[in-house]
C-alpha cells in the first residue's frame, strides 16, 4: 500500500501569523500527498521573549484561525496534516501540534513534553501524554523537536502502534537529523522531521535553524532530505506495513526481545 508522506520546510517571520500560514500552504500545495508535516510553531516563529509577547499570537486549538485554516486546506487537498502551533488555553501556553485528517476533521493535539532552553520561560510542559492518531492509511505518532533527545518518546509512540513519527521541529543543534535515524531503526518506524530555516535575533539572542528536513525508514535510510537554506516540500511514497515488521534478524524481534524488568529505572 503506497502512502505519500512529506514535510514542508518553511521560513516563518516572527509574529506574522497570516503571512506565515499562507506562504506555507502555498508551498504545500505544490506537491500531492496523503500526509504533510509542518514545522514546530510554523505559524508564529520561535523566539518569544515573554509570555506577553507570546500572548499576542498564541491561539486556542481547535477553535483558532490557524487550525481552522489548516482544516480547510486539508479537506480541499485531501491531505492529513500535522503542524506546530503556539497554543493558548486560558492563561497557559503550550508548544503544540495539531493533527487533522484528510477530510479536514480535527483529530486532536499534542503538547510538547520536553521544552528546550528558554521555551521553559513561556510555555507549560505538555500534559496530554503521547498519542498515536489513526489517519486511515497510516497510524501517526507525534512528538515535537527536543523530544527527539529522549528516546523513550519515540519508543512509547512505536509501542502504541505508530507506523510513522511526525516530528515538527525548529532545530538549532546539529544532532537531531542523525539521531532520528537511530529512532527509526531502534523502533523500526518511519519518521518525518519537518524543520524550518532562517535565523531570528531578539533580546541579544540569535538562533539559526538548521533545515535539512528529512524522512527516514524503518531500516535506517534517509528517503529524502531537504537543503539547509531553502523552503522546500519533500514527499516520498512509503508502505506503512514495513513498520509492522519488528524483526531485525530471523531470531531477533524488537518487541519480543525486550527485557522490561531490567529497565525499571526508566520510570522512576
Ligand atoms: C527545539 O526543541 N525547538 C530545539
Amino acid at each position: 500500500m503506497d502512502v505519500k508522506v512529506g514535510f514542508v520546510q518553511t521560513s516563518p517571520m516572527l509574529g506574522e501569523v497570516e503571512k506565515n500560514v499562507e506562504s506555507a500552504l502555498l508551498l504545500a500545495s505544490s506537491k500531492e500527498a496523503d500526509l504533510l508535516v509542518f514545522p514546530e510553531l510554523f505559524n508564529t516563529g520561535y523566539l518569544f521573549l515573554s509570555k506577553d509577547d507570546l500572548a499576542k499570537v498564541a491561539e486556542p486549538i481547535p477553535n483558532g484561525p490557524t487550525t481552522e485554516r489548516l482544516m480547510k486546506f486539508a479537506s480541499e487537498h485531501s491531505v492529513s496534516v500535522v503542524a506546530g502551533i503556539a497554543e493558548r488555553d486560558g492563561r497557559a501556553f503550550y508548544n503544540s501540534a495539531v493533527i487533522i485528517s484528510s477530510d479536514g476533521d480535527y483529530m486532536g493535539k499534542y503538547r510538547k513534553l520536553h521544552l528546550f532552553s528558554t521555551e521553559k520561560l513561556v510555555f507549560e510542559p505538555g500534559n496530554l501524554g503521547l498519542q498515536v492518531f489513526d489517519l486511515g492509511k497510516i497510524r501517526v505518532g507525534v512528538m515535537i523537536c527536543f523530544d527527539w533527545i529522549f528516546p523513550e518518546v519515540a519508543r512509547v509512540l512505536s509501542l502504541k502502534g505508530a507506523h510513522l513519527i511526525a516530528h515538527p521541529a525548529n532545530l538549532v543543534l546539529p544532532y537531531a537529523q542523525t539521531a532520528m535515524l537511530a529512532r527509526s531503526i531502534e523502533n523500526r518506524v518511519f519518521t518525518i522531521t519537518a524543520n524550518r530555516i532562517g535565523c531570528e535575533e531578539r533580546g541579544g539572542k540569535k538562533l539559526c535553524f538548521t533545515g535539512k528536513s528529512q524522512i527516514t525508514s524503518p531500516d535506517m535510510k534517509v528517503l529524502t532530505r531537504a537543503s539547509e537554506d531553502l523552503m522546500e516540500v519533500g514527499v516520498v511514497s512509503i508502505d506503512p506495513r514495513e513498520a509492522e515488521n519488528k524483526n531485525i534478524t530471523e531470531l531477533n524481534n524488537l518487541w519480543e526481545d525486550r527485557r522490561p524488568k531490567e529497565y525499571y529505572i526508566l520510570t522512576r
